[in-house]
């Protein structure tokens, strides 16, 4: 079937953290959610589901874990067994399990900013230190410097955080990359716990590789969280997973999780089913949407935003725009939210090299989109 991304959903009064943070004449493009509709053998697979009027204790399908595997090897050629995949309901309590399991109180914590904001946070709420070496803007794109890389660890530092594809960058991580961060992480026997929600939003061009699909011996020291969540908007239905191939890992986070982190709810089970069983055509259809979304992102910013420019996005619908250049009044984000009434995230909540950035969410209508850059163009002109 085809899908109309450009029709308008209403999300006011549904529940929509998204729509319901700022006020009515607000355009939210912030958090990361979209506002397109799932596809529809999701929906029609939840209807049945609610129809049945039972919503007892879940415990996912083997068809669940058969369908992972499946896609781990059709897309990767990764071979996952079955009890390496282990259920949570959110790819944040993964990572947060992660380093808990793997760092000490006063232990370091590794992550490359700026980075997701919860990669920065969460350690340190709960007393973890940061090696946080930047990646480095090199003209549109970013870099990673990988002697500042290894330079930045110490004998503390028990895990790394890694982000891929990357939020708010927007890069995806080449093999070559990937293979001598691990280099780093195996040399100096620090656990990888990767982060890769958004690896089926990837861009033509580009290609993504699990970092644990590289070789047994970075498998066997990694923690890989995936979701059905950014792929197929479903990130209210709290479903993700984390793929340990090492045993004792394994055990530990199971043991460490328990008490903690729920099961995956009901209906989160169903819709990933439907989701990666039936959901590619829907998952074709939004890419193309969204690269297009994209391309006149990039030129609306470059033709008509002066000098405000836009990191190149090789993947998800997040786009990092430096605003350092734009003689903006103070903060940026706090800027288009008071003059346009557009509701975008403030860099500087990514950690260093954020500060001067905002993350735009395209991923709504292109009308929704163009009606809001239209506003932060006006804004900006009354500067
Ligand atoms: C990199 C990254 N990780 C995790 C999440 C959220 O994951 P979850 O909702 O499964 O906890 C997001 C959401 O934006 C994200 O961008």
């Amino acid at each position: 079937m085809t899908y109309d991304f450009d029709r308008p959903v209403e999300r006011v009064g549904t529940d929509s953290h998204k729509w319901q943070r700022y006020g009515e004449d607000v355009i939210p493009l912030w958090v990361a959610d979209m506002d397109f509709v799932s596809p529809d053998p999701v929906v029609g697979a939840l209807h049945r589901r609610v129809d049945h009027r039972v919503f007892g204790y879940s415990k996912p399908d083997k068809d669940l874990t058969r369908v992972i595997q499946e896609r781990m090897m059709r897309l990767y050629g990764w071979d996952v067994s079955e009890e390496e995949i282990v259920f949570i309901p959110g790819v944040v309590p993964g990572l947060s399990l992660s380093f808990q399991m793997c760092a000490a109180p006063g232990d370091a914590v590794l992550v490359q900013p700026p980075v997701y904001f919860h990669f920065i946070n969460d350690p340190v709420h709960r007393g973890r230190v940061l090696n946080d070496p930047p990646l480095v803007a090199k003209g549109e794109t970013y870099e990673i410097d990988f002697d500042a890389f290894e330079r930045s660890i110490t004998d503390s530092t028990r895990i790394f955080l890694l982000c891929n594809p990357h939020n708010p960058v927007g890069r995806v991580f080449t093999a070559f990359e990937l293979t001598r961060l691990a280099e780093i992480c195996l040399r100096h026997r620090i656990v990888i716990c990767s982060d890769e929600i958004h690896c089926d939003l990837i861009y033509p061009g580009f290609r993504h590789t699990p970092i644990a699909a590289l070789g047994p011996e970075v498998a066997d020291q990694t923690i890989t969280l995936m979701s059905p969540s950014k792929t197929f908007n479903l990130a209210g239905l709290g479903a993700a997973f984390a793929v340990i191939k090492n045993p004792a890992l394994r055990e530990r986070w199971n043991r460490e999780g328990q008490g903690l982190v729920p099961h995956v709810n009901i209906m989160g089970h169903v819709a990933a089913l439907a989701a990666f069983r039936e959901g590619q055509e829907w998952l074709d259809q939004v890419l193309a949407y969204l690269r297009g979304n994209r391309d006149f992102l990039a030129r609306y910013v470059s033709e008509k935003l002066p000098n405000i420019s836009m990191s190149r996005m090789e993947a998800t619908y997040l786009a990092w725009l430096d605003c350092s250049r734009a003689d903006i009044p103070g903060n940026a984000s706090a800027f288009f939210l008071k003059e346009a009434r557009v509701a975008l995230n403030d860099g500087s909540e990514f950690g260093k090299g954020g500060a001067g950035f905002v993350r735009l969410n395209f991923a709504c209508p292109r009308s929704l989109l163009a009606e809001a850059l239209e506003r932060m163009e006006e804004a900006l002109r009354r500067v």
